[in-house]
């Protein structure tokens, strides 16, 4: 396996670009705007030099082609393209037709199943997930998702050319978030539901930073935005059936509806405020968090196609968390955190009702 192709060179495509050609791949890449195949080897350059890599040989390794129809060459494709079912089936459609019998088809998706991607092609068993995290030169995670069909060459292929770039790979469900998107919303979703109970958002933020955490769950939102932050709050919910465990807040929404978007926008929840000193309930705050984290988790772990390993090494490795979920469990224990989850359904708002039902694994702890 010597050629990979990338389609779509937007943020993820070219990160993806340069860890492959970072790594000695030779990488075929097409967009469908002129502008960005033009500019693509240029970007390439600048984001390696500022990495202190070697932009020249790597953008050397970075070829520009008309479309899809010209990845012929390329052992394993991935799609990187805007986050869209009917334009990631067209795209499959295309290059199904363009590739050798062997090759594989991945895609970057966040939020659409693979097994759906895939549905409907000649050959769906050479399709599977491959989710490279933003930066991708700099998060190590790669989740490989499988769906129904995969073949196990497609799997195998798709984990050896990441592993080759430097990756690690994590094995993940085709649900929706799969695992890292997934075991997140609850470390934003009980921070919402606790500013919507008259909590401040430096005392949240404080809390989670004197339980280790690297970065508060409203100056996480502030980073990333908070109107990609309901957007993915949004596409988890809905495939989820709109059930209270992934709540979309209304403190969010109309965060982003006024424009409060974070650090891009230059204020936020908290930006450009930092968080102050932990409040003196600042444990009850981590362990209500923390309890939330842990039933996410044990949800997702009962769903099957998962281990407890592969959540917590990926929650710590692409959120930067201190502990995995089940880290948690075993640190805080199944009573304390069943405890906790009790007492908040008992005063849970209608809205948030059965938010709190614990996860199979909590009751057998
Ligand atoms: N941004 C993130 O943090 C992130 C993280 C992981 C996965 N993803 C996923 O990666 C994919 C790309 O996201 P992004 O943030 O890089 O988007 P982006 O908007 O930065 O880039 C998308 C690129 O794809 C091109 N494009 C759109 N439709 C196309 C088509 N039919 N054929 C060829 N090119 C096409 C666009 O011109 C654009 O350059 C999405 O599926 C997204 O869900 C994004």
């Amino acid at each position: 396996m010597t050629t990979v192709g990338i389609v779509g060179l937007g943020v993820m495509g070219l990160g993806i670009a340069q860890v492959l050609a970072g790594a000695g791949f030779d990488v075929l890449a097409t967009d469908a705007r002129a502008e960005a195949r033009e500019g693509a080897v240029e970007r390439l350059r600048i984001q390696v030099a500022r990495t202190g890599g070697d932009a020249e040989a790597v953008a050397a390794r970075l070829s520009l082609v008309d479309g899809p129809e010209a990845m012929g060459a390329a052992d394993l494709v991935i799609e990187a393209i805007a986050e869209d079912l009917p334009a990631k089936r067209a795209l499959f459609a295309t290059l199904e037709e363009a590739v050798a019998p062997g090759a594989v088809l991945a895609t970057n998706t966040s939020s659409l199943a693979v097994g759906r991607i895939a549905a409907g092609l000649r050959h769906p068993g050479r399709v599977v997930g491959l989710h490279f995290f933003n930066p991708a030169p700099v998060q190590r995670l790669v989740e490989l998702i499988c769906h129904a069909g995969t073949s196990d060459d497609a799997a195998a292929t798709a984990r050896k050319l990441a592993e080759m770039a430097g990756q690690e790979v994590i094995e993940a469900p085709d649900r929706p978030g799969f695992i890292v998107n997934r075991c997140a919303r609850p470390f934003y979703g009980e921070a919402l539901a606790l500013l919507e109970e008259g909590r401040g958002p430096a005392e949240i933020d404080a809390a989670m930073l004197a339980a280790g955490y690297r970065i508060g769950p409203l100056s996480l939102i502030d980073l990333i935005g908070a109107d990609v932050n309901l957007a993915a709050t949004r596409s988890v919910a809905e495939a989820m059936d709109g059930h209270p465990r992934y709540h979309v807040f209304a403190t969010l929404e109309r965060q982003v509806a006024a424009g409060a978007l974070g650090r891009k926008a230059g204020r936020g929840f908290l930006f450009p405020e930092r968080p102050g000193a932990p409040p003196p309930d600042s444990d009850t705050i981590a362990a209500r968090i923390e309890a939330a984290l842990v039933n996410e988790a044990g949800w997702l772990l009962s769903e099957g196609g998962v281990t407890a390993e592969a959540i917590d090494r990926a929650t710590r490795l692409a959120l930067n968390w201190p502990r995995g979920p089940f880290d948690i469990l075993a640190a805080r224990g199944g009573a304390a955190i069943r405890a906790t989850l009790a007492a908040l359904e008992s005063r849970a708002p209608a809205h948030l009702r059965g938010r709190y039902a614990p996860a199979p694994v909590l009751e057998a702890t």
